[in-house]
This record gives C-alpha cells, structure tokens and sequence, in this order.
C-alpha cells in the first residue's frame, strides 16, 4: 500500500454527522459495518434517499453514494447539498422508481444499499425489496428503515383517538384506513419475514425512536444527549425496540 493509499484510507474512515435522537441507532449500525470494511471505498445505493440526510455524510466520508429517488425536487436539494458539501463528484442522482432498479443500477454492483422510510409509501413493498437485493454484491448489506405499527396505535391513543388506535392496531396492514399517510407499517417479524423472503439474512433489527417522540419538547431538546444514550440503550431490546416509532433492520444478501 503506497502513503497515498493510507492517506485516502484516512479520510475515508467515517466519523459521520452529528447525533440526534432520530439518527443515533442508524449511524450506529452503519458506521459498524463501515468499520467492517476496514475504510474501504463502498458502492452505496440510497433507494428513496430523499435530499440526501444519508447519502451526503456518506459521500463526505468518501463512498460513492448513487441516490434513486422518485422526486425531482427532493434530487434537486440533494445535488445542492452535495455541491455545497464538496462532494458533488460522489453523489449521483437519479430520478426513477424503487421497483425498477434494474434499469438504473448494474445488478450485483452495490455494496450497501438504504432504504429508509420508503417501504411504508410504495405501491407493494415486495419488488422493492427483491430490486434491492439484486442490486447488492453478494456479502453486501441492507439498512432498511419501516414506520412501527404498535407506536403509530399508542400515539393515536394517547391523543385521544381511540377509535382510529383501534383501527391500526387490529389491522393487518398496519394502517387506520383510507386517509392515513402510510399504506402500511410493520412489526418486527413482519418485516423480517419481508426481507427474508426476498433473500436477505436479518442480522440486526433495532428501535429507532423508542423514546423521542414521547418525550415533551423542551425535555427532548433540553436533554439530547442523554437521550440520544438512552435511545442507543434501549434499541436493541424487547419490549422497548417494538414499541419505538421505526424498526431499523440490519440485513445481509449471502455471499
Ligand atoms: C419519507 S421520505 C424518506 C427520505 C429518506 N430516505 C430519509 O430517510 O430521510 C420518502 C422518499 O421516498 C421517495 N419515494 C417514494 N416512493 C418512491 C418510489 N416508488 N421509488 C423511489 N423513491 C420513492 C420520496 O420521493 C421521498 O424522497
């Protein structure tokens, strides 16, 4: 390895962005599996990654984020937000559909792929999730992030619609009918099973706002380092992990 090797392996180590208690647990699982590639230049893909909250600190620790996103005014942000990151020459963004990625992307090209908060929009989560998997290398990983249908039943009740609490939490789907925002919103072993029918090995699943969302403002934002501690704390473990407002998973197409 020549120094410039070492220095390039250098910057690419990944320190990430600030910690909040929306992100904590996420970058927490992502920067180990960066870690686990010993500061290795990845291929990441970033299915609905929206204006880039992901894809840019990945691109400033140095990958090749590639980001397919449905919406030209959120890949409009993103490419300012890369330009202005200075790393506009990382970040590639591509107008186009979660389910079909494979005009988009080289299938086996990619060594970690993001799905955040897409699977709960898209017309049938399945093909997303097979698109996915095709696109990953063999050996490489998924982070897939899902709204939690037990937290979306709780917080209607604690604001006083019981009727509708009662709606989503008895409905296979996870919705409270025709006007929800969501078409659907899972449980742990829901979205296990999703990813693993399409070929995925779960690792990993974790909460991901257990607490955030229930705290009141002024504790949240008085507090956020201790909340940011208490979220990573309470993440991994049942039965605060299936009440949290997201379950993050963690998953692996086989080598
Ligand atoms: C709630 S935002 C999440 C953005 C980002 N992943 C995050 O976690 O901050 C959902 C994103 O998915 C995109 N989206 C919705 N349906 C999509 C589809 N079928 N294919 C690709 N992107 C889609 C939307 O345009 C939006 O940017």
């Amino acid at each position: 390895m020549t120094r410039l090797d070492r220095v390039e392996q250098t910057r690419a180590r990944f320190t990430g962005p600030p910690l909040t208690p929306r992100t904590a647990v996420i970058w927490s699982v992502l920067r180990a599996e960066l870690e686990r590639r010993a500061g290795g230049r990845l291929t990441v893909l970033d299915v609905g990654g929206g204006t880039g909250g992901f894809a840019v600190p990945l691109a400033q620790a140095g990958h090749r984020v590639t980001v397919v996103d449905a919406s030209p005014d959120a890949l409009a942000a993103l490419t300012r937000r890369a330009a202005e990151a200075g790393v506009g020459d990382r970040v590639r963004a591509v107008q186009g559909d979660g389910d079909a990625l494979a005009g988009l992307v080289e299938p086996a090209s990619v060594d970690l792929v993001l799905c955040h908060s897409v699977l709960e929009v898209v017309d049938d989560p399945a093909p997303v999730v097979t698109a996915l998997v095709t696109a990953l290398r063999p050996g490489g990983a998924a982070s897939v992030l899902v709204a939690g249908q037990a937290a979306a039943a709780l917080g209607r009740a604690m604001n006083g619609h019981l009727d509708v609490a009662a709606a989503l939490a008895a409905d296979p789907a996870g919705t409270a009918g025709p006007r929800d925002t969501l078409r659907r919103r899972y449980d742990a072993d829901r979205a296990a099973a999703l990813l693993a029918a399409a070929g995925l090995t779960v690792e990993e699943i974790h909460g991901v706002r257990v607490l955030a969302d229930l705290l009141p403002a002024a504790v949240a934002d008085g507090q956020q380092a201790a909340l940011v501690e208490l979220e990573r704390a309470l993440a991994a473990r049942p039965p605060y992990r299936d009440l949290a407002a997201q379950l993050h998973l963690f998953a692996r197409r086989p080598a």
